[in-house]
């Protein structure tokens, strides 16, 4: 069989429990690979993963590699081929008497740990590694990690797979027909309040959701807010931040980067901008992105942008290019 490394951090926490059987189990990068697992945890808390790895053990799958856990970085990302970047703070808990209300709450807490885990990334992982970051805020954690990193050939993401299933979910509801039937979701921008989910766009068995749905008040009132907010919908609703969707996510993102993507339809996740859709250079945004039969990934372009759609992301973008001035330290610091 052939073998690939992958690495994860945050290895004993909530995402992780849902993840990591998943990675190894051949449904994420086919039967016939062996998964080599890396997983990376604070000092504080490596231990535990003893007991996680008996649990990975116990599994029993034959895709199942060598099982290693560390609190080195640089132990755990050499020579990865992927990199899932899921360790780092949840919102919904008490730091220094104050409660994290946001995700960009977390941008002073969360952002260092991306400044040497993307170092020692950059000068570790594979030359072709390919980096998945799931811990908020991700789209300037990733920014700040592949800065971090510079290795231009490494790919780095940031998830946005979690609001595009939110949206396919209450579109496929409304609409009444099934999730399959929705197709082409584009999550603009942020993994924040201000994404946009974009409802032209998305296909209902190839006809515009808006289409198919007819109810503007529903769409600009009830879905836009619900998924844009669903997240802390989740945390009120469960007392902690949404894990086992969050890791099926992460395993649609990293199938939907490995595989081509059916002719006429993209995949949600944010990337570095290249300047597509007037968005500034290296700001990571959310695009409807496409996996070419070569495995090269394109933001998918021609896309419709009216008014309402053109606001949100005018929006979005001024939300990320202040992430970006906050943490200005961490990108210019070496
Ligand atoms: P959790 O608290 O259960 O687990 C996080 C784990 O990360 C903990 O075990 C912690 O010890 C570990 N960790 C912290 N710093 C680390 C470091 N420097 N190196 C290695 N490990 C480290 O949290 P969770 O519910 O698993 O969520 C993880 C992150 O994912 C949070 O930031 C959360 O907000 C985010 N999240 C993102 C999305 C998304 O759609 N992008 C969805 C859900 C959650
Ligand atoms: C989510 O969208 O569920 C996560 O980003 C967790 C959060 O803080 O909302």
């Amino acid at each position: 069989m052939k073998e690939i490394n992958v690495a994860v951090t945050g290895g004993a926490g909530q995402i992780s429990y849902s993840l990591l059987p998943r990675l190894i189990s051949g449904e994420t990068f086919g039967e016939d690979i062996k998964v080599n697992l890396r997983l990376i945890e604070i000092p504080q808390v490596v231990e535990k993963l003893n007991g996680t790895i008996m649990e990975l053990i116990d599994c029993g799958f034959k895709q199942t590699g060598s099982l290693i856990s560390t609190s080195s970085i640089e132990e755990g990302v050499a020579d990865a081929d992927w990199v899932l970047l899921v360790g780092s703070i949840p919102r919904g808990i008490v730091v220094d008497g104050k409660k994290i209300e946001e995700r960009s709450d977390l941008l002073k807490i969360n952002g260092g740990i991306f400044t040497t885990q993307g170092s020692a990334i950059g000068r570790l992982a594979k030359s072709d590694a390919k980096i998945l970051v799931v811990g908020n805020p991700a789209n300037t954690n990733a920014l700040i990690g592949k800065n971090k990193a510079k290795n231009d050939s490494q790919q780095w993401f940031a998830m946005t797979a979690l609001d595009a299933n939110r949206a396919k979910a209450q579109l496929a509801q409304k609409a009444g027909v099934e999730i399959s039937a929705v197709t082409n979701m584009t999550i603009w921008g942020n993994h924040s309040p201000t994404m946009y989910p974009d409802p032209y766009n998305a296909l209902i068995n190839g006809v515009s959701a808006v289409e198919v749905i007819k109810d503007d008040f529903w769409i600009k009132n009830d879905f836009l807010p619900l998924v844009q907010q669903r997240g802390k919908s989740v945390i009120d609703a469960r007392g902690a931040s949404s894990a086992a969707s969050a890791a099926n996510a992460a395993i649609d993102t990293i199938k939907a980067i490995e595989n081509p993507t059916l002719e006429g339809n993209c995949f949600s996740a944010a990337i570095a901008s290249d300047g597509s859709y007037g968005v500034p250079e290296g700001l990571f945004f959310g695009y409807p992105l496409k996996t070419n039969t070569d495995k090269t990934i394109e933001i998918i372009q021609g896309m419709e942008i009216n008014d309402f759609a053109q606001a949100k992301i005018d929006t979005t973008t001024k939300e990320l290019q202040s992430e970006k001035d906050a943490v200005k330290d961490l990108l210019t610091k070496d």
